[in-house]
């Protein structure tokens, strides 16, 4: 299938500086890093601190990204933030940006919450826009989570997981095989924050989760790969949302896809929900692993229960 499909021009990376062992939880709370390490395959994570916050860690990754796209920032059309953790509820990250980039005001600013699959849900959103502005030809997309804010840290079972950080692209459309899977089902397995929840904390069913997680990813993988026209060994990179390093060996396993194909950076960065992918990204290209015409198959999941897989390339 030939029709318009998402290159990446550019990434930003930002993590706060701040990193927190499993050592260091191990001395607050009754863990060990055997366990966690054993469970998770989370060595370490980033809390933020001081003036640090999404939307500062948004700006920086934002930032980067254009300024290595080298383009006309006039012809950045979009601007997407995907997150569930921004510093206000209202304005939205994505708003935020728009003085301190110093971007055109008459353009669509919008954050996306579809929690960990956020990132391909911003990605698919951009696409669509673009096609509409072609005077406008790039999109900013961001990923950005300050999840340290919404720990309890009395709750062993999910204070361990998440962490912070931001990841951003800058894409314009090619002529590409292309495809999108986009989808959600309802549950309070993942219960963050909010009114008429009995926590503003994240709470969370982790065995339901990890349930869900190793039943979608390969419906993502086949279902996303069927309407591209595509077979596994044209994609040369998976990007999973980082969630649990079990997670993902269990569907390579499962598969009998090559694990070396599949980034991960779960170790050092731990869970950041809609930030995990665009991080990956940005790591990926920052230690030289990405080449011209790669293609990358993005694989988000999480709280909703929400999905979202999309095919992108390397310029
Ligand atoms: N340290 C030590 N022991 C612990 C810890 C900890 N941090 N946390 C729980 N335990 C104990 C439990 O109390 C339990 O003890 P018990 O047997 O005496 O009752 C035992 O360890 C086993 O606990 P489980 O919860 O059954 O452990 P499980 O093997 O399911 O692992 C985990 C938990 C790591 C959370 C796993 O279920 C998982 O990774 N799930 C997926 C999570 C995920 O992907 N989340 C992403 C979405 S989040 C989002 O979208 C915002």
């Amino acid at each position: 299938m030939i029709m318009k499909s998402v290159q990446i021009i550019s990434t930003g990376l930002s993590l706060p500086s701040r990193a927190v062992t499993n050592d260091d939880l191990a001395a607050i709370e009754d863990t060990n890093d055997e366990w966690i390490v054993k469970r998770t395959g989370i060595r370490e994570r980033r809390f933020t601190e001081g003036e640090e916050s999404a939307n500062s860690l948004a700006l920086r990754a934002a930032e980067r990204a254009l300024k290595k796209s080298g383009i006309d920032r006039k012809k950045i059309g979009l601007v997407i933030v995907a997150t569930l953790s921004g510093d206000y509820s209202t304005p939205s990250v994505a708003s935020q940006l728009q003085q301190a980039l110093g971007l055109d005001k008459d353009i669509p600013y919008f954050d996306i919450n579809a929690a960990c699959s956020g990132f391909p849900y911003a990605i698919e959103t951009a696409r669509s826009f673009l096609y509409a502005n072609p005077e406008r030809p790039y999109a900013l997309v961001t990923g950005v989570e300050e999840l340290s804010k919404l720990l309890d840290m009395t709750d062993r079972s999910t204070n361990i997981l998440f962490g912070d950080g931001a990841g951003a692209v800058v894409i314009r459309l090619v002529e590409g095989s292309y495809a999108s899977v986009l989808g959600a089902q309802s549950s309070l397995a993942i219960n963050c924050m909010g009114a008429k929840s009995d926590s503003s904390y994240i709470r969370m069913d982790g065995k339901e989760v990890f349930r869900f997680a190793v039943r979608i990813l390969p419906h993502m993988i086949n279902t996303t790969l069927e309407k591209a026209g595509m077979t596994y060994d044209q994609i040369d990179w998976f990007v999973c949302h980082q969630a649990n390093k079990r997670i993902i060996d269990h569907v390579v396993r499962a598969m009998k896809l090559p694990g070396e194909k599949f980034y991960c950076n779960i170790d050092r960065i731990g869970n950041t929900s809609g930030a995990s992918i665009p991080i990956c990204i940005a790591e990926m290209e920052e230690k030289g692993l990405l080449h011209s015409g790669e293609k990358l198959l993005l694989l988000g999941f999480g709280s909703g229960l929400t999905w979202g897989s999309c095919i992108v390339s390397y310029r």
